[in-house]
């Protein structure tokens, strides 16, 4: 695959790296972007076709870097433009392009245009943010709420107007329908674009533009699904709002100006998958992929993971492309969430992840099946997920990879103190595992290559087969089936007559197959079946 193959993320398989947590380079207890060149050769042994950064921008990290004070920098804890110009080229002497995280819906109240903003009203970012009268009983202007908890609403005593501000009151929201913010959010893609980056990730996709007239959200009903009743009203006029698709329609024409195109994709945290299937365009003139909640949050169970992959391939039209990941920087590790830190299950979910209709995203540490470090107390670093919805914070997901079993992990040298606790890595680790061909992370690494050998697995049609209760089996293109048992009984699976190309329990591969085969519990396999 060559730099210049446009198609390489449909075929390929993406790595997500939360920078701060990869590698320390300069003994500061925090990754950075030298850590990730500096282990470029690991990603390339894996095959992955490209890697999505989580924000290097310069921040004040009141959201860890999610709330930027400018968008056309590093971040110097983690670098500067030359390092990032030399991961990139490190990278694509590997085949390996480099996506970054774009956060367009808010900036930070540090950024010069809010300073500016907020100073009066007549200054000249006023119109860049929202803002609005509080109402005449001193109220918030309307009922929003905010995604963290609270009015989505902070009174700026200076000018005796509030602004908006979805997340957290340093998080103030853009205003998307003011031209001037549009055309310097084109300015900033292309400048990224013209640096050889291959894409973006869209930061809350969904939410950039709001109701004009700042409409009051509709009260939760007993009718409504779980989340929309917490949040206690339906966020139809605060996100979600249908002019977005505009915006990404004019980004997608700039990304396929660019020689080979760029790549768009959203972080679409949407419950709807017919509304998420609208992020692609009508014609697949918006995103190219577009990240799939109901699946990130489903429980790991047959009859429930094959609804939602059979709605989302019913939603989708031919050209849109699902993306599926079991794991990011805000839900955590898969398995610890889905699996219960039980490897088997995570080897299966692993499996299943590399071998549905679509491009995988991994998380860093998934490829050895990395599970979550408890953070409490002092060692807390993420300040939203205090107050956010699940209280507990996002924390014991982002914590340092795990290299290998020394002090520091390799991740640090064991000077500084790492910026959230490193856990223990005697257990699963990168250097380990690698002489271990029986490991998840050589089942990963195979899977990706058989991905990339096998037709059916890059672009083969996704169907469901039949399967006794806890199974989910598959048939992917004419001649490929998967088979995995989410349930703690073993259980003979009728599949066609085939092969084992690569089980879970890797003694089975090459194992042939007449008429069932039997699974144990959370087991999985890939098999090459006679065509239908
Ligand atoms: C996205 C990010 C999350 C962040 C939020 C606000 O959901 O993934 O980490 O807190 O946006 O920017």
């Amino acid at each position: 695959m060559t730099n210049g193959d446009a198609a390489w993320w449909r075929d390929g398989v993406l790595y997500q790296i939360y920078v701060r947590s990869f590698a320390d380079t300069d003994g500061d207890g925090s990754g950075d972007l030298q850590g990730v060149i500096d282990h470029l050769d690991h990603l390339e042994w894996l095959g992955v076709d490209g890697i999505w950064l989580s924000p290097i921008t310069p921040s004040p990290d009141r959201d860890w870097g999610y709330d930027v004070s400018d968008y056309r920098d590093v971040h110097p804890e983690l670098g500067d433009l030359a390092t990032l110009d030399r991961l990139v080229s490190e990278a694509a002497s590997r085949g390996i392009r480099v996506i970054l995280d774009l956060v367009p819906n808010h900036t930070s109240d540090l950024h010069p245009w809010f300073v500016d903003a907020r100073s009066s009203v007549n200054a000249e970012h006023r119109g860049w943010y929202v803002w609005r009268d509080p109402r005449p009983d001193g109220s918030p202007p309307n009922n929003w709420v905010s995604v963290f908890g609270g009015p989505a609403w902070e009174l700026e005593e200076r000018t005796g107007q509030s602004y908006l501000h979805n997340f957290l009151t340093e998080q103030p929201d853009l205003d998307w329908w003011n031209e001037d913010v549009r055309r310097e959010f084109e300015d900033i893609v292309r400048f990224w674009f013209d640096r050889g980056i291959a894409g973006f990730r869209i930061d809350v996709a969904n939410g950039l533009i709001k109701d004009r007239a700042l409409r009051d959200n509709a009260p939760a009903t007993q009718d409504d699904p779980e989340d929309i009743r917490r949040r206690g009203q339906r966020q139809v006029y605060n996100l979600n709002r249908p002019e977005v698709h505009e915006i990404y329609r004019d980004w997608r024409g700039i990304a396929d100006a660019f020689d080979p195109p760029r790549i768009l994709v959203g972080e679409t945290w949407i419950f709807d998958l017919r509304e998420v299937a609208r992020f692609y365009g009508a014609t697949g003139d918006e995103l190219h992929l577009c990240f799939n909640f109901p699946f990130v949050f489903a429980d790991l169970d047959a009859e429930t993971l094959r609804g939602i992959v059979e709605t989302t391939e019913d939603a989708l039209e031919p050209f849109a492309q699902p993306a599926w990941a079991g794991s990011n920087h805000d839900v955590g590790r898969f398995p610890t969430r889905w699996c219960a830190d039980r490897p088997a299950a995570a080897r299966c979910a692993l499996l299943m992840l590399l071998t549905l209709r679509g491009t995988p995203f991994l998380y860093y540490g998934d490829e050895i099946g990395m599970v979550e470090v408890p953070v409490t107390g002092d060692d807390v670093r993420d300040g939203p997920g205090q107050i956010g919805e699940a209280q507990t914070g996002r924390d014991p997901g982002r914590t340092p990879m795990h290299w290998n079993a020394e002090p520091g992990t390799g991740f640090t040298d064991g000077g500084a103190r790492p910026w959230l606790p490193i856990g223990d890595a005697r257990a699963i680790n990168v250097a380990d595992q690698r002489e271990d061909p029986g490991s998840m992370l050589h089942l990963c690494r195979d899977l990706i290559a058989l991905r990339r050998e096998t037709s059916d697995l890059r672009s083969g049609a996704y169907a469901s087969l039949p399967s006794p209760p806890g199974v989910w089996t598959w048939r992917r293109g004419s001649s490929t089936t998967v088979a995995v048992n989410l349930s703690d009984g073993r259980v003979a699976v009728p599949v066609d007559p085939g092969t084992i190309a690569i089980g879970t329990d890797r003694s089975r591969d090459g194992e042939t197959v007449d008429a069932d085969i039997n699974l144990g519990p959370w087991e999985g396999a890939v098999l090459r079946v006679a065509p239908a």
